[in-house]
């Protein structure tokens, strides 16, 4: 197993060191041929899993660039948004050259829920595992499909991401590795995924005015050009692969008219087979369900509603039996989009209610945990005018948003009373370059006055961390949802105050010591994207067996300042590619240059 795991690592670090600089193009003209391209070579690498063959190598190119026409997402890759999506079975190579081309803008991808094994630089953070791929240049991306699952990509900015930069990421195994086969007689991610999107009524990119009060004005399944059809034989159980990938605080429940659906996976691991009506997800969160053709023939609407900043918005998909001519389903929906809508919130799950397929191991004698706690609170911050965008050479979440415009009134979410601050080099790469004073570590943010820092959470490879999330709840009634960059997290508590009163991080601890809280340490859920209840709390646990600069970041928390900490696992990358990666941060002349 050992040696497997060297091999694998040796080979992309090789390729890494051929092709990993970023680089400047000269400007080509994009013609429909590289859509046509696009489409074409996005199937290349789907296919049956099976064992012992070669795995591929899967290439893409992403120009991401400003969109032309009215009524579509403002930035689109290589013409579309949602961008291309990408197939691979486990073990496959995935490459992606990512050229951006929005003028002022600088971007970084995330691969969300890919764990980036041996590949930590390929995370897509700015600043923390990459440099900014600036306007003009190339950043590739080359990573190892290493575990199977229903995964999105986006731009790591929110503004990005909300303006078209996301896609679709289905990684497959071999069929007898599926836990769940049996269940399912069908399983095409390529025909049968549902990625969920929110448009804008206007582009949040470069946006100088206070974007956090814009609401989006529709829901996208997958495009906004035509309406996703999914097509049946009565009698089969399809696998179908649910994606909420909208950057704010939108809540999607999703089902099926006349059709009973079967959760088997969240955030891409395997989970005990639950059966209900509607399953909401929470943005970034992931659900394969399986839903038998009960009918025997017609058409049925798969309905989409929003909830919190998407309230009131809906989108549909149909579900088309084998012969139907779906011509009068299209006259009906005008005539009443809601009809026959599913309101049974009793028989609605979510992701924290469902439980591991399997039992942990070493479930009577758990590994030795080190417990964080971390209170996450919205919070008014008192800064001077304009204090935030000069603070440092660092750069904020959302690349010129001058955030006092609104601190003010409307406060931001913190964790321990901070605001992070990305830091002005990537750390994973240029550690020494961070500047010191900028950074607040875990439980020591007394000692920083600035009221945005960079926070880092110190680990050791190997350790199995606890966080436990307490979502304070004096200064807001929200909950928020956070992800977990590289790593899955085992659910082990959520718990929510019964009567709605806020509770300190102090109290919860106590409550822990008391014995009062109830850790599944059986079969907890394994997830990257978690809500945490307002006036309540969750603990995770995760198992860092890899070093990295790990962000555990919000997700939902607005659009002004993020919400973030580092997972600092140390790491020593090879030199040669450590060599091979790209440089930034600030520059600052030796005294030889001044002699
Ligand atoms: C489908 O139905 C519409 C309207 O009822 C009709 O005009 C059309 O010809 C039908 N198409 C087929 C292929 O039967
Ligand atoms: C939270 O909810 C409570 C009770 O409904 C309300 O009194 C309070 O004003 C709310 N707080 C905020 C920040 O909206």
């Amino acid at each position: 197993m050992k040696m497997k795991v060297f091999i694998c690592c040796l080979f992309v670090i090789a390729n890494i060191s051929n092709n990993g600089k970023a680089s400047v193009d000269s400007p080509v003209s994009y013609t429909a041929n590289v859509l046509e391209d696009t489409l074409k070579n996005s199937e290349k690498c789907y296919r049956p899993c099976k064992f012992n063959v070669k795995p591929k190598r899967c290439h893409y190119k992403f120009n991401i660039e400003p969109s032309i026409g009215d009524n579509k997402f403002p930035i689109s890759i290589n013409g579309i948004a949602p961008g291309p999506p990408i197939y691979a079975c486990v073990n496959d190579v995935i490459v992606v050259e990512v050229t951006n081309r929005i003028p002022g803008q600088s971007i970084a991808v995330h691969w969300h829920g890919v764990e980036q094994r041996g590949t930590p630089f390929m995370d897509g953070v700015p600043m923390v595992t990459q440099c900014p791929v600036e306007y003009g240049t190339t950043y590739k991306y080359l990573f190892v499909a290493s575990s199977p699952g229903t995964f999105f990509y986006h731009a790591d900015s929110v503004a990005h991401q909300s303006d078209g930069v996301y896609g679709l990421l289905v990684v497959n195994q071999p069929q007898p590795l599926e836990p769940h086969a049996s269940i399912y007689d069908f399983d095409r991610g390529n025909e049968n995924s549902l990625l969920i999107g929110a448009k804008f009524p206007v582009p949040l990119t470069g946006s100088l005015e206070d974007t956090s009060q814009i609401q989006p004005n529709a829901l996208v399944i997958n495009s906004d050009e035509e309406t996703t059809k999914l097509f049946v034989l009565p009698g089969y159980a399809y696998r179908l692969r649910l994606i909420n990938a909208v950057a704010i605080e939108c809540p999607v429940t999703i089902n099926i008219d006349s059709h009973d659906l079967m959760i088997i996976a969240t955030d891409g691991k395997p989970v005990k087979p639950v059966m209900t009506h509607n399953v909401q997800l929470y943005p970034g969160e992931r659900m394969d369900v399986v839903v038998r053709m009960s009918q025997s023939s017609g058409g049925y609407w798969v309905r989409a509603r929003g909830a919190d900043s998407c309230a009131g918005l809906t989108a549909t998909a149909m579900l088309l039996y084998s012969g139907f001519n779906y011509t009068s389903m299209l006259l009906d929906k005008q005539n009443d989009p809601r009809q026959h809508q599913d309101t049974d919130i009793d028989l609605t799950i979510n992701g924290q209610m469902l439980e591991s397929s399997k039992n942990t191991k070493d479930a009577s004698h758990s590994p030795e945990v080190k417990s964080v706690y971390l209170s996450i609170d919205k919070n008014v911050v008192n800064v001077k005018d304009n204090d935030f965008r000069y603070i440092s050479d660092a750069i904020p979440k959302k690349p010129y948003y001058p955030a006092p415009m609104f601190l003010k009134d409307n406060g931001v979410v913190q964790i321990n009373g901070k605001s992070f601050l990305y830091p002005n080099a990537p750390i994973l790469l240029q550690p020494k370059d961070v500047r010191e004073d900028l950074i607040c570590n875990v439980g020591e943010e007394g000692s920083q006055l600035e009221a945005q820092c960079i926070q880092i959470l110190n680990a050791v490879q190997g350790e199995t961390m606890e966080l436990v999330l307490v979502n304070e709840g004096f200064g807001g009634n929200d909950s928020y949802t956070f992800h977990m960059h590289g790593f899955s997290m085992q659910v082990v508590s959520t718990w929510r105050h019964p009567h709605h009163h806020p509770l300190t991080r102090e109290e919860v601890m106590r409550m822990d010591e008391e014995g009062r809280i109830v850790r599944n340490l059986k079969n907890p859920v394994n997830k990257d994207t978690i809500t945490i209840p307002n006036k309540g709390f969750m603990i995770v646990r995760i198992a860092l067996d890899r070093g990295g600069s790990w962000l555990l970041e919000c997700r939902s928390c607005g659009l002004s300042l993020p919400a973030a900490v580092i997972i600092q696992v140390p790491l020593t990358i090879p030199k040669d590619v450590s060599e091979s990666l790209h440089k930034c941060g600030s520059y600052r002349p030796p005294d030889v240059l001044l002699n």
